[in-house]
């Protein structure tokens, strides 16, 4: 049977103390933006406006129960996010005549994504993408982790961040409706040092933007790159390829890749490759090209430079544009890297929500962070964090029509 009800302002305003209270605990600053008085605004909007709606999504077999929380600021943008992985089980947006349409790909049970899928929706980590023979060497010590993407390690090893239980609180803001996740990965984890306490908050806000901010704090010297695998489709999830939206990225460079989809260490200029999407075009256009790089990705799988200085600052990542139905994405970022996927190992095995089967590139993955085996490149920006600092970045996913 499902559960569901609305959280009523008082509840969220003593979720929040609570919050602020396990936040000093962790000796993070609270975010500003979490203002008791903007749960008042409830009462004063039409009936769907700044929702957080809680259904019961499941129980893992540990005995775990899972929820999925909705979140819609207005009538025209709607959120699901459940705690299991930290997963975004939907984003419904409207296209350029107000038809409202769930645009990523999933499934409908909480068994389905504790099952085999590539990643839909997750919150990725440790470590977002590939470390070389899962191997590094920090401070002199060799760690090991899990080979689950022979040779190498993926996307945090087998028991990564997307099959975490997170700690749930809802969250309100003037503009926007919000969920907080929380977990603590233990020293050791997965083959990594350090215990590592995660933070990753999702603001789904009235102007038709998901903010995503992730924050970790360790008690021992370790790695951390944090993204989201979401997998979009702007004409929506049960529609075809999404070989004919066009897209432009922020990119004058990219990683080249090794066989195994190893950064072979070099920054490439795209110029005069099918890598170059400085300029709006469809993603089809050259995928099929007899390109070396296209065959090691079998497709599109690649990480693009958006900001080779790593500045720290938001910046536009992507825009992607699907003709047909009018929606727009653009991509925001802090990371210095985007991982553009154009969904090359999707093969029908998954059937999602309401029996969709998700096809070869029926979605793509604009996966924002910092570059694929840098615990084993020294010149790419890093990504050690220690004790005493505060991994903190933040991306945007803008949508809107034209
Ligand atoms: C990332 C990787 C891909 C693939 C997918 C998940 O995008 O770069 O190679 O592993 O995740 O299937």
């Amino acid at each position: 049977m499902k559960q569901r009800c609305i959280l009523h302002p008082w509840v969220l305003s003593g979720l929040m103390v609570t919050t602020s209270f396990f936040l000093m605990g962790l000796g993070w600053a609270q975010n500003n933006d979490t203002t008791m008085a903007a749960s008042k605004i409830t009462s004063e909007r039409k009936a769907n406006a700044m929702d957080i709606i809680k259904d019961s999504f499941g129980i893992t077999s540990e005995g775990e129960a899972i929820t999925l929380y909705t979140l819609s600021p207005s009538s025209e943008f709607k959120v699901a996010i459940t705690n299991y992985g930290g997963i975004i089980v939907s984003i419904i947006t409207p296209d350029r005549d107000g038809t409202m349409t769930d645009i990523v790909l999933g499934f409908d049970d909480l068994e389905s994504y504790i099952g085999k899928h590539p990643y839909f929706g997750a919150v990725v980590g440790r470590y977002g993408n590939r470390i070389a023979n899962g191997k590094f060497t920090l401070d002199n010590k060799e760690y090991t982790l899990a080979q689950n993407n022979s040779p190498n390690h993926l996307h945090g090893g087998v028991h990564g961040f997307d099959k975490a239980v997170w700690q749930a609180e809802p969250l309100r803001r003037a503009d926007a409706v919000g969920l907080k996740l929380t977990h603590t990965s233990p020293d050791g984890n997965e083959g990594y040092p350090g215990t590592l306490q995660c933070e990753v908050i999702y603001w789904v806000t009235q102007s038709n933007t998901l903010e995503i901010s992730y924050k970790a704090v360790t008690d021992a010297p370790t790695h951390v790159n944090l993204t989201n695998h979401s997998y979009f489709n702007l004409a929506g999830h049960d529609s075809r390829t999404i070989l004919d939206h066009e897209m432009t990225l922020y990119a004058e460079y990219f990683l080249p890749i090794d066989d195994t989809s190893i950064p072979t260490g070099l920054l490439q200029p795209v110029a005069n490759t099918p890598m170059d999407f400085r300029k709006s075009r469809m993603i089809g256009d050259r995928i099929e090209d007899e390109d070396e790089q296209l065959l090691y990705g079998i497709g599109y799988d690649h990480t693009f430079v958006i900001d080779p200085e790593n500045k720290k600052e938001l910046r536009q990542a992507a825009q992607v544009y699907e003709p047909i139905h009018g929606r727009v994405m653009d991509v925001w970022t802090t990371e210095p890297g985007v991982q553009f996927y154009s969904g090359n190992f999707l093969d029908s095995t998954n059937i999602g929500k309401g029996g969709m089967v998700y096809k070869h590139r029926y979605g793509f993955c604009l996966e924002t962070q910092h570059f694929p085996d840098t615990p084993n490149h020294t010149d790419f920006p890093s990504t050690v964090l220690r004790p005493g600092e505060i991994y903190q970045t933040r991306t945007e996913y803008r949508f809107s029509t034209k």
